[in-house]
């Protein structure tokens, strides 16, 4: 893949951001959602590159615009594949709390495994514990690992879950084993990625939380180094035999970081909608003026950059919303 598509990546992030910022706090998930959807198709349209949405807003039934299938970019540069969640986090910014972002991850065609709409159980790790996590271990063994991966007394480790009443078990162990807990509401492609950021303080992440955003998050913990693994957790017959039409011969098989990005060549991008740990969130400063502040980066070469930028909305209509 290109280098030069890491950064337009940014742009199309960037643009989903906007446009759903101005929906913060309005109580309205699904008019964010659209907004960030349409914002982030429109700026897809100048991007160099043969793409395919693998993981997007739904099937082409389902869904008007970044449809599993549909094609992406002027169809002249690199063929990839493209995984959107143009709002990760719709709850969050209909309430205007924290850690909402617009995120793409891309990577050679074929490369991203296609995942259902559905369920999957995670746990993600930084780079210290790359290699010696495993999703059967008990949390208790897992914690012991990452704890002497990370030189940290249990004590000291910080597990961070989504607060959902599937975790209560998952959590009242960890507890038991010594180890922090910090719960958050929405948004686990975020707190999967802070493991792999030192200066979240972020050790691991467990849970179940939706297969889509666990193909992004890999991902971007692919270009950070760190480890990931994963199960999806199909709820009925109707899933698992959806699971085997997307070309999962076995729903229930253990997913390695590989099994869910398979190249070393991936781009993850996000743009922070609202003020999170990772990113700050989308500031409107008065006359046309807004600040994004932004994160991309490839495996290839492990680079990370934080990008800042200042936008005229002036010059951009199409995304102020009226
Ligand atoms: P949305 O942006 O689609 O609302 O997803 C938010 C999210 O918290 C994800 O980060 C997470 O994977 C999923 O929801 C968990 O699902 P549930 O809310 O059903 O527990």
């Amino acid at each position: 893949m290109d280098r030069e598509l890491a950064l337009e990546f940014v742009r199309v992030t960037e643009a989903a951001a906007i446009a759903s910022a101005q929906w913060m706090g309005r109580g309205k998930k699904h008019e964010a959602d659209d907004a960030a959807t349409t914002a982030m198709r429109k700026m897809f349209d100048s991007v160099s590159m043969d793409g395919i949405v693998v993981i997007g807003e739904g099937e082409l039934d389902e869904a008007p615009m970044l449809y599993i299938g549909e094609r992406l970019g002027n169809q002249q540069g690199p063929k990839v594949d493209i995984a959107v969640d143009p709002l990760e986090g719709t709850n969050i910014v209909a309430k205007g709390h924290n850690n909402a972002m617009a995120v793409i991850a891309a990577a050679d065609r074929g490369s991203l495994l296609h995942a259902p709409d559905m369920y999957m159980q995670k746990i993600a790790a930084g780079k210290h514990a790359r290699g010696l996590i495993n999703l059967d271990d008990p949390i208790e063994k897992t914690i012991e690992i990452v704890a002497e991966a990370n030189q940290k007394r249990i004590r000291d480790l910080t597990v961070i879950v989504q607060e959902r009443p599937r975790h209560e078990e998952l959590v009242e162990r960890i507890r038991q084993k010594g180890a922090r807990v910090k719960l958050f509401g929405d948004g686990d492609v975020g707190a999967s990625i802070a493991t792999c950021l030192p200066q979240t303080g972020v050790d691991l992440f467990v849970g179940t939380g939706g297969a889509p955003e666990g193909v992004v998050s890999a991902a971007a913990i692919k270009c950070l180094g760190g480890d990931m693994q994963a199960r999806l957790v199909p709820q009925n017959k109707e899933e698992e035999e959806r699971c085997i039409r997307m070309g999962l011969n076995d729903p229930y098989q253990l997913l390695t970081l590989d099994d869910l990005v398979k190249s070393d060549d991936a781009i993850f991008a996000a743009t922070g909608v609202t003020e999170g740990e990772l990113l700050k969130g989308v500031k409107f400063l008065g006359g046309d003026l807004a600040e994004t502040d932004s994160i991309v980066m490839r495996a290839k070469t492990k680079t990370v950059r934080f990008i800042k930028a200042f936008h005229h909305l002036d010059q951009k209509p199409h995304l102020v919303i009226k």
